[in-house]
């Protein structure tokens, strides 16, 4: 059911791979609820993936940026100004890669070229997003700007990795950039800490499969699926919340508040 949450609102959303992409959820939702939009993704990535399909489907242009590139965000801010015909209220960061995750390096075994990889692609291309839109003053005030994060910034998962510190970075980008961008503009920045999501990036951890079932045996509402991250996420975008900002929100039906599960007792000690 759409509640024209977006009506008349425009947005640039970063991300969306294939079906099983948060950002392509969001997408979808986005559109139901009356947002315009453009798609972005790496041009590599849109060699690889199905992102015209999704164009299609919201009528949306695809404009190509390597979200680690400040030349193509500035072409990018640029030019969904002018396709979209006025400054962007809404903003969805759903990047993150590690090469030390995709070749299955260990944490004492890290390559630190690929680590700084990492943090470019996964944090730091946060902070250019947001200062290419702040240096060409493409928000409207009171826009909204989410990334999704994942509780590794917090407690330790060992194969996630350098991801966890893009993740805490992150997440700090986001309270700094979110006191400057507030007090400038009245622009909100949050971050989304998300369940595990089968995607292809959540997939590509290893031991994900065990995670993904530990944490939904210790949530008592079980994993957040990627429509309902997509449908959070709408929320942020709206004027319904309007004065949250600069927050990591737990997003993840309960697990961060848990310390055992009766699900996870009876899994180590069968009754
Ligand atoms: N899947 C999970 O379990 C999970 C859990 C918590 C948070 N997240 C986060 O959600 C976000 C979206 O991931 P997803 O699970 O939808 O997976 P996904 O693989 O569908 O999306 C990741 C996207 O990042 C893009 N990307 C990589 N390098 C880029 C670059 N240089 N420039 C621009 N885009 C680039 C990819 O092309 C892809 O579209 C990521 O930040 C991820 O860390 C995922």
């Amino acid at each position: 059911m759409a509640y024209n949450l977006l009506k008349g609102k425009k947005g640039i959303i970063f991300g969306a791979l294939d079906e099983k992409s948060i950002a392509w959820k969001v997408a979808k939702i986005a559109k139901e609820e009356g947002a315009e939009f453009v798609l972005t993704n790496a041009p590599l990535a849109m060699r690889m993936g199905e992102i015209n399909k999704l164009a299609e489907e919201c009528n949306a242009e695809v404009i190509p940026a390597d979200a680690t590139s400040v030349e193509d965000l500035e072409n990018l801010f640029t030019k969904a100004q002018e396709v979209l015909g006025g400054k962007i209220d809404f903003v969805l960061h759903s990047i993150g890669m590690s090469p030390n995750i995709r070749k299955g390096k260990s944490y004492g075994d890290l390559n630190y070229d690929w680590f700084l990889k990492t943090l470019d692609v996964s944090a730091l291309s946060f902070h250019k997003v947001m200062q290419v839109a702040e240096k060409q003053d493409a928000i409207n005030d009171w826009g909204s700007i989410v990334a999704l994060s994942y509780i590794a910034a917090q407690r330790v998962f060992p194969d996630y990795t350098d991801m966890s510190q893009a993740k805490a970075v992150l997440e700090s980008i986001a309270r700094n950039y979110g006191y400057r961008y507030g007090k400038a503009k009245n622009v909100r920045v949050n971050t989304i800490s998300q369940s595990p999501t089968k995607t292809t990036a959540g997939t590509g951890v290893g031991g994900f499969d065990v995670f993904y079932d530990y944490a939904d045996k210790m949530s008592p509402l079980g994993n957040a699926s990627a429509e309902d991250c997509a449908n959070y996420c709408i929320t942020l975008f709206s004027d319904l919340t309007r004065m949250v900002t600069m927050q990591n929100l737990m997003h993840d039906g309960g697990f961060s508040s848990m310390g055992i599960s009766e699900d996870i007792i009876n899994m180590i000690q069968p009754k």
